[in-house]
Order: C-alpha cells, then structure tokens, then sequence
C-alpha cells in the first residue's frame, strides 16, 4: 500500500436523505461524502439532529439513502438484492447502540450468539466463542446473565461482544456511551480503542462529546446534514485528512 492510497472500509459519496413529513420533504443529510480507511479511528461529531444517526445506519447499509452511492466492502450497495445486502450486514459490520438492543429474556452468552445463529454456525462452534468473546469484553462469569441482571456498562459489553460475533472488519458505533456515566463509558471507549489497536478493527463512533477525539485518527464534524470539516483526532493518523473526502 502506497502512501497515497488506502483500502476503504465504507464510503458515501454525495449522500441525500430525505424525510417525508406531511406534505414536504425534511433533507436530514444534504450530500455527505465520506471514505473510511481500513484500520482507522473514526468519530463523527455532531450536534443532536445533525444527521449522525441517519449517516450511521446509512454507512451500515441498515437504511438507503435517497440520492447518492454507497460503497461497503467495495460494493455498491444498491446494486445488492435484499439478501445480498442482509448477509453484507451481517458478515461486515457490527452495530453498537446507545440502547444496547438487547433481548431481555435471553442470557449474555446467548445474545452474542444469535448473530452467529443466523450465519449458521453450530452450536458448540457458537458457544465457545460466544464465551471467548465474553471474556474478552470483560464479562467471564456473567455469560448466563440476562440483560437486567447487568449493569448499563456491563450491558453494553455484551453488545459490543455480539458486535464482534461474525468477526466484521467493520464496527459502527452509536452514542455507545449515551446512557453510561463518565467513568463506564471511558472504559467503554477503552475497548472500542483496543477493538482498534489489537483487533485491527475499523471503527466509527457516532458521538455529540468532544472528549471522545482522544481515541481517534480522525474526526469528521456534522452540523445540519452535512460536513463542515474532517480534521485529526488525537492518535496519529495514517492519512492526511483531506483523503477523507472522496473528490
Ligand atoms: N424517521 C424520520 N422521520 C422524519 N425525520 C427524521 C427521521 N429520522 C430523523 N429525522 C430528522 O432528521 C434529522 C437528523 O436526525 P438524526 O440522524 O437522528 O440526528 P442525530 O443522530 O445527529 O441526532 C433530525 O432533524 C431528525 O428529527
Ligand atoms: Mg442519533
């Protein structure tokens, strides 16, 4: 790989969302264009109603967009049937939430294995690294808790785990810590960071703190649906921001 170049993980280019309300249209993106290099740290920061959702779930190609390409693992999303694009999802991205969205009245160990239920693998496979990824996030011991029986923190370790299942290249993140205090979600964002450093995942968290450009290489800010500038975070990036924006 030459200094000049990067394999991408995600890329929009000249993305619009439009949302029908009553009679008009309201645009929540307004033509963002975004690449993600492999490997790299990536916030996005933005105000509440900036678009960060929206952009996330358009990223992770849980939502399309209404004008606009995007690219996820070098692929042109809309070209993909449905299940094309679902197995896309579920092999290449791992979504973490500020609700953690996980299911009450199963146990830990088996919210982390329901992704790889759905990719088919079997049960012993599933369980032993359901477990190992379990311990990996902190949670040996806790495998046949349910949701309730965990803390905000420790939940969220378990949808970080569940993240991980299918072992994605890629991991979205939003507001992750949205629901956590300050200390949790520093330990949070410490797992996202090794998630980056050890694991070599990309990652992109979606965020309105500040605080957070400390684990980054790259920080990208959205105001009103679009973005006003794609700076370096506070770890060294590999890249100059500017190769960023797709031109
Ligand atoms: N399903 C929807 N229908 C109508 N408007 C929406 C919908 N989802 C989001 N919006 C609007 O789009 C804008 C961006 O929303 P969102 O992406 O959730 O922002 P953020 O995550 O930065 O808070 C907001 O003004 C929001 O009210
Ligand atoms: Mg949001």
């Amino acid at each position: 790989m030459s200094s000049t170049s990067f394999d991408v993980a995600v890329e929009v280019r000249k993305v619009w969302k439009l949302y029908k309300i009553g009679k008009t249209f309201y645009p929540a993106l307004r033509g963002v264009s975004l690449r993600v290099p492999k490997g790299t740290f990536v916030i996005i920061l933005g105000p509440s109603g900036s678009g960060k959702s929206t952009l996330m779930h358009i990223m992770g190609a849980l939502d399309t967009p209404t004008r606009g390409v995007v690219y996820l693992a070098g692929k042109e999303v809309s070209t993909l049937s449905d299940p094309e694009r679902a197995k896309l999802r579920r092999d290449y991205v791992g979504f973490v939430f500020q609700q953690f969205y996980l299911i009450p009245r199963l146990t830990a160990l088996e919210n982390v294995e329901l992704p790889m239920i759905a990719k088919g693998l079997p049960r012993r496979i599933r369980h032993r690294r359901a477990k190992k990824l379990l311990a990996m996030v902190g949670l040996e011991g806790k495998e046949n808790h349910k949701p309730m029986e965990l803390s905000g923190g420790e939940q969220q370790r378990v949808a970080i785990a569940r993240a991980l299942a299918n072992n994605p290249e890629l991991v979205l993140a939003d507001e992750p810590t949205g629901n956590l205090d300050s200390v949790t979600s520093e330990s949070i964002m410490n797992l996202m960071l090794d998630m980056n450093e050890r694991m070599k995942k990309t990652i992109v968290v979606v965020t309105h703190n500040p605080e957070q450009v400390k684990y980054s290489h790259y920080v990208v800010k959205i105001r009103d649906g679009k973005i006003i500038s794609v700076g370096e975070g506070e770890r060294k990036p590999p890249y100059p921001p500017e190769m960023l924006l797709p031109s």
